[in-house]
């Protein structure tokens, strides 16, 4: 795909000067087609997201042999142009398309890295919805970050294990792929009898014929792309409600059962406590996947079922059932806001933790893995506000990330503290937000200037002394 300085020029000329082609002369008000930028211009993923529209919905139909790893796939997309469209991109990693339709009408399409290529006839204007179709078959597979770690399409013994942070749907699912252009999404998923298909949301329907069963799920709120999962395996499923009233399904390979139940039998307690200090649940439903892919050795905050890759911690389910709040319903702007994710999270583990009955927040900030560490530790070379595209899931942005929450609640207190977070919740529900967002929240309900404090701890390296 694009190269990063290309890619900013074009973002930044769609932006600014959209290219003059078909406007009347001295009709200011006639169309002025011009190409969706092929990046959303995030430094640390130059080729992710594209300009000129905006998603509102992803349906998926496909069906998939594990035997074979065999995909054949029919994505719709229903997106609106916020510019006068003579192109746009989709990201797309995944594997041959056939043939791609908008609004109905046969498309030509290319192929470049990542982007796949559309110049949509007729051209939508700004304001109009559009329908793009694309169809593909073949086999997906995953997609190597920068720090080595491997997502998107993951096969493993029985299935498959999806995940997408940062940059991973792509491999499977032709998105916008930004955490800046939520939609929503419909899953309809074929696989062989016996072998279940997880995804996001609500089950809203499962049928077996000759010998293949079908999954419908409905993930109703708006999502990130890398929040998308439709993990296929074999599981022990369990359907049950909150004390809230939030309906729950977990599926767990059999062979990470045992070690799990603790884990998972607590996520009633965890959506209770979470409410109550953050504020009300974002998401139509709750759950888990835990499904056994040791080659991935993370778990991820999938929207409305958190993803493990092995046996799931106490530890780590309240990780990830936090980031239901901080992370998929309030995102990133830019993927140097990482902290606002991992921070927050790291935080609500925390909390959880001493509402469990285990050691309290206060202690585990000043633990060997938290502030305890020696001022030498490279741990504090990692600059918050910016952590690098190699260190972005490095230790620092979740303890350093909830140790500067921690701070920020020793210096404004209590009550300003929990009211920044449920605010931090509420303001940007369903959206995204940055680091300077925060600061903004945090100075306004604290009454404070707080310039110096998050300057110690978000934009300086080293260990912090006084704040
Ligand atoms: N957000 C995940 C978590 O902390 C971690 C994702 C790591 N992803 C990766 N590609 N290394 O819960
Ligand atoms: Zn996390």
């Amino acid at each position: 795909g694009a190269a990063l300085a290309t890619a900013s020029l074009l973002a930044a000329g769609a932006l600014v000067a959209p290219s003059p082609a078909g406007a009347a002369p001295g009709n200011p008000g006639a169309p002025r087609f011009a190409p969706g930028a092929p990046s959303i211009g995030d430094p640390y993923f130059p080729d992710q997201g594209n300009g000129g529209y905006d998603v509102q919905h992803y349906d998926l139909d496909f069906s998939y042999d594990p035997a074979t790893r065999f995909m054949d796939a029919t994505a719709t997309i229903t997106a609106r142009a916020t510019q006068d469209l003579d192109r746009f991109n989709l990201d797309f990693r995944g594997p041959a398309v056939s043939s791609v339709t908008v609004n109905g009408k046969k498309n030509g399409f290319t192929r470049d890295g990542q982007e796949l290529v559309i110049t949509p006839r007729p051209k939508p204007k700004t304001g109009q919805t559009f329908t793009v179709v694309v169809k593909y078959a073949g086999v997906p597979g995953p997609v190597t970050d920068p720090d080595g770690s491997i997502e998107g399409w993951i096969p493993t013994d029985d299935g498959v294990f999806v995940v997408g942070e940062p940059q991973g749907t792509p491999a499977w699912l032709p998105s916008n792929d930004t955490p800046t252009d939520k939609a929503t999404f419909r899953f309809t998923a074929r696989v062989p009898e016996g072998l279940t298909a997880v995804g996001n949301g609500q089950l809203l329907s499962q049928r077996t014929r000759n010998g293949w069963t079908t999954y419908v799920w409905d993930n109703t709120e708006p999502m990130a792309t890398y929040l998308a999962t439709i993990t296929i395996g074999r599981f022990q499923v369990t359907e049950s409600v909150t004390p809230s009233g939030v309906p729950s399904y977990v599926a767990i390979d059999p062979r990470l059962v045992a070690g799990s139940t603790n884990a998972v039998s607590q996520i009633p307690k965890m959506m209770e406590f979470f409410t109550e200090k953050f504020g009300p649940y974002p998401f139509a439903s709750t759950g888990a996947i835990v499904d056994y892919a040791p080659q991935v050795g993370y778990a991820l905050e999938t929207q409305t079922k958190p993803i493990f890759s092995n046996t799931a911690s106490v530890g780590t389910m309240a990780h990830e059932i936090a980031h239901q709040w901080y992370g998929n319903s309030v995102s990133p702007e830019r993927w140097k806001d990482i902290w606002l994710n991992e921070g927050f999270a790291t935080y609500g583990q925390w909390m959880y933790t001493e509402h469990n009955g285990g050691a309290t927040v206060e202690q585990t900030f000043n633990s060997s893995s938290n502030y305890g560490r020696a001022a030498s530790s490279s741990f504090w070379q990692i600059l918050l506000a910016d952590p690098g595209v190699v260190d972005m899931f490095s230790s620092a942005p979740y303890n350093r990330g909830a140790m500067t929450l921690h701070a920020l609640r020793g210096k404004v207190g209590d009550d300003a503290f929990f009211r920044i977070l449920r605010q931090w919740a509420e303001i940007h529900r369903h959206s995204h937000a940055a680091t300077a967002d925060f600061i903004a929240l945090a100075e306004r309900e604290s009454g404070r200037d707080l310039t110096a404090f998050f300057d110690v701890w978000l934009f300086q390296k080293g260990k912090p002394t006084s704040w």
